[in-house]
């Protein structure tokens, strides 16, 4: 498909979304959280719901990341520069999982970056590998503002397209607990990254990918490739099955 109708195809496929979003009532999915993600995981609503809990209570976290998303946002720099209900769910399954190696796409002022390196933190330790393009993002704050800086030693961004350094930074880095897509979202590139990275997820490990609601493509990978998945807001979550053990 030429570039132009795929970009078009794109910004028709992001206003039907707007569209749907009106009808989606994302409250109550982030209630069901903790069933959507039991069904899937290797851990009880009990100890999902736990884990929900203590991402409310990390005031540490939330003190820092709210004053840096009012910089931002006093900067004029963006007005849209977190989706907490998505960083809670990619917070909690870092600790259900207990993450060690996780690869991202797309870092942006890094709300997703910070909710998983604050999980690691919790966890005890982890590093989390990003990609994003060469260049930084818009105006005069670094890719992954938001990340409090007690956390940033557990983090390692490296610019360039994600098509290009994918492959070499997944062998590189060995299986991965979790991969996260959400870099470029045409339907070439996240079937790429999808594709690219699922060989590297290691047994019982998880690949999501943001804005899962712009296509059907998430689901039909995930059963495409024997993965259960749940979607919770606009995160998808598909864990590899896992060997040998009855979780
Ligand atoms: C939606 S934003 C990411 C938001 C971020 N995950 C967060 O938590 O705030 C998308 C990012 O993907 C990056 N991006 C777009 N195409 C890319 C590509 N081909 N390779 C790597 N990064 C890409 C953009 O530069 C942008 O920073």
């Amino acid at each position: 498909m030429p570039g132009r109708l795929r970009d078009a195809v794109y910004a028709l496929r992001k206003a039907r979304l707007g569209l749907e979003r009106r009808r989606l009532d994302y409250g109550q999915e982030t209630d069901e959280r903790a069933e959507r993600l039991a069904s899937m995981l290797p851990a009880s609503v009990d100890e999902l719901r736990a884990y929900e809990r203590e991402y409310d209570n990390l005031e540490w976290f939330h003190d820092t990341y709210a004053d840096r998303v009012a910089e931002i946002h006093d900067a004029g720099v963006a007005t849209d520069t977190t989706h907490w209900r998505d960083g809670a769910t990619l917070y909690v399954v870092c600790r259900a999982l207990e993450v060690e190696t996780v690869v991202e796409t797309g870092v942006l002022f890094g709300s997703f970056d910070a909710h998983i390196l604050a999980a690691m933190e919790r966890n005890g330790g982890g590093t989390l590998h990003s990609v994003d393009l060469h260049g930084g993002p818009p105006g005069r704050f670094d890719y992954g503002h938001l990340i409090p800086d007690r956390c940033r030693e557990h983090w390692e961004l490296r610019e360039g397209d994600a098509r290009a350094m994918l492959p070499d930074l997944l062998e590189a880095v060995g299986p991965v607990d979790l991969f996260l897509h959400d870099s470029d979202h045409r339907l070439p590139h996240m079937r790429f990254e999808y594709e690219t990275a699922l060989p590297h997820v290691s047994s019982g490990g998880v690949l999501a990918s943001h804005d899962v609601r712009l296509s059907r493509l998430f689901d039909r990978f995930s059963d495409e490739n024997g993965l259960s998945s749940c979607v919770v807001c606009d995160t998808g979550i598909a864990r590899v099955p896992s060997s040998g053990r009855t979780d």
